[in-house]
């Protein structure tokens, strides 16, 4: 059994392989949707060793230190982040023997914190409800530490002139081959600005005459967009998409290149990013929604032909549980089904189509708390083999048989759960549900003889966050 993480037994005077595979990605055309008189590449960045175009930039800024003797052997990597850069740098520095420390606000999922542990990264975890100029802001702490810890390189992605380096040496001079020298116009999104920047200074070299149209898909909410409009600075909003979006202008992105931008919002990021895979198997991240949803705008406004270069910036695989989950994508709103009016609008996951997690009552409770745990559910629905809810069974109602012997995981789930039901009408109202809560237990729907499914005090509280009036939702951003 392995108990914590085994220290990496890596070779530092010849870093592993994988290292080699950044960059130099695929480039695929967009043969299935819509692209007007266009056509649409995608740059498949999604396929760089850690799954993001941050591994360029991570590998190029960790280079730069070790050439100008800021980082040298035994010293620390910080930087502020928990997204795809900190995924990047965890994977090149600590293949180069560095110790990597990444401050991560406290609202990032666990997934990201699990990933970048994993590759060996210590993590610090600080507030997300502060902002700029606070001394608990992630990127002040960054910087403080870095000044505190001996041998420390503050990274700092969005004042590091390596980052548009990076893709001014290889993102451009790879899409210049692969359009095969013919390209017209490139969408991208700006985090830092390395990638505008760097493909900016790019192109104009390459193609100084003609020039390239460089176009800014920028998420609803950021500031950017209407930087770039009329040249205001207007108060950031909030979006879901990750990685790209700013309340600020980073110091490396040189907004100057940009000449038309497009605004998306998260609603039809996801869609777009869902439609991808749908009709081009492709993989993509939340902010390739907003990409390619960009693109596409751009490429069916066009009355003559055009070649266009977007990007994949990162994986789908990260956002399996959100923009890839439907219930995820209903409780936040971004999914709408037609709404029947009183309780079965709640119930988010419905027993006739299959999405209740449920037991039969001569299961085992060992098979029932399997199953709650798989689903990170503390309650189940025991339904017999009619398709009747007979009982419901919740983890005290097991602990309640196992906790003096444990054999009794084999107990049969019908002499373990409780059968007086708590069941109400579809018409029901949601006043009705709170007397149910008020008892500590959940509102089984029945229709007749025919179970619906559950409400719970989440199912009210999602549905509640979605009927809150715009104007009091709270700003907040994703971090790149
Ligand atoms: C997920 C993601 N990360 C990063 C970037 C690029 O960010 P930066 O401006 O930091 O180069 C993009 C751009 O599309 C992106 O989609």
């Amino acid at each position: 059994m392995i108990e914590t993480s085994p220290a990496p037994t890596i070779s530092h005077d010849k870093p592993p392989a994988i290292l080699s595979l950044i960059g130099d990605t695929p480039l695929v055309e967009i043969t299935q949707i819509d692209t007007g008189p266009c056509q649409l590449f995608v740059k498949l960045e999604s396929q760089n060793p850690t799954g993001s175009i941050k591994d360029r930039v991570a590998l190029a800024m960790i280079e730069a230190a070790e050439r100008d003797g800021t980082l040298r052997p035994g010293g620390t990597v910080i930087e502020a982040t928990a997204g795809n850069t900190g995924l990047g740098l965890a994977l090149v520095a600590g293949a180069k023997g560095y110790r990597v420390l990444l401050v991560i606000p406290d609202k990032m999922s666990q997934e990201k914190i699990f990933h970048v542990k994993a590759l060996g990264a210590e993590v610090r975890i600080v507030r997300s409800d502060v902002t700029r100029g606070h001394p608990e802001y992630y990127q002040d702490v960054a910087a403080r530490l870095a000044t505190e810890i001996p041998g420390a390189f503050y990274v700092n992605q969005f004042g590091n002139q390596a980052n548009p380096l990076a893709h001014e040496r290889s993102t451009g001079p790879e899409i210049w081959e692969q359009m095969r020298h013919d390209v017209d116009a490139i969408v991208c999104g700006v985090g830092s600005g390395g990638t505008l920047t760097g493909l900016g200074r790019f192109f104009s070299r390459v193609k100084p005459r003609r020039g390239i149209e460089i176009i800014l898909a920028d998420p609803t909410g950021s500031i950017l967009y209407e930087w770039v409009k009329t040249g205001k600075l207007v108060e950031s909003g909030s979006w879901a998409v990750e990685g790209i979006g700013e309340d600020f202008v980073p110091e490396i992105a040189d907004m100057s290149f940009v000449t038309d931008a497009f605004e998306i919002d998260d609603e039809e990021s996801f869609a777009t990013a869902r439609e991808l895979l749908h009709k081009e198997g492709i993989l993509g991240g939340s902010s390739t929604g907003t990409l390619v949803a960009g693109a596409l705008r751009y490429c069916r406004q066009q009355t003559k032909p055009k070649r266009v270069v977007t990007f994949v910036a990162d994986t789908g695989n990260k956002y399996l549980s959100k923009m890839y989950n439907d219930f995820w994508m209903a409780e936040q709103g971004f999914i709408h089904r037609a709404p029947h009016g009183g309780l079965s609008d709640l119930i988010s996951h419905r027993y006739e189509a299959g999405e209740v997690i449920s037991v039969g009552p001569d299961d085992s409770l060992l098979t029932a708390f399997k199953r709650m745990r798989q689903a990170d559910v503390s309650q189940v629905p025991v339904v017999d083999e009619k398709g009747r809810a007979i009982g419901i069974l919740d983890e005290s109602d097991v602990l309640v048989k196992v906790h003096r012997d444990p054999a009794h995981f084999n107990d049969l789930v019908k002499n373990a759960m409780t059968d007086r039901l708590e069941t109400l009408s579809p018409k029901a109202k949601i006043n009705d549900l709170l007397g149910v809560f008020d008892r500590g237990r959940v509102a089984i729907v029945m229709e007749g003889d025919k179970f619906l499914g559950l409400v719970t005090r989440t199912d009210l509280l999602s549905y509640l966050r979605l009927h809150m009036p715009k104007s009091s939702v709270p700003v907040s951003r994703e971090y790149s």
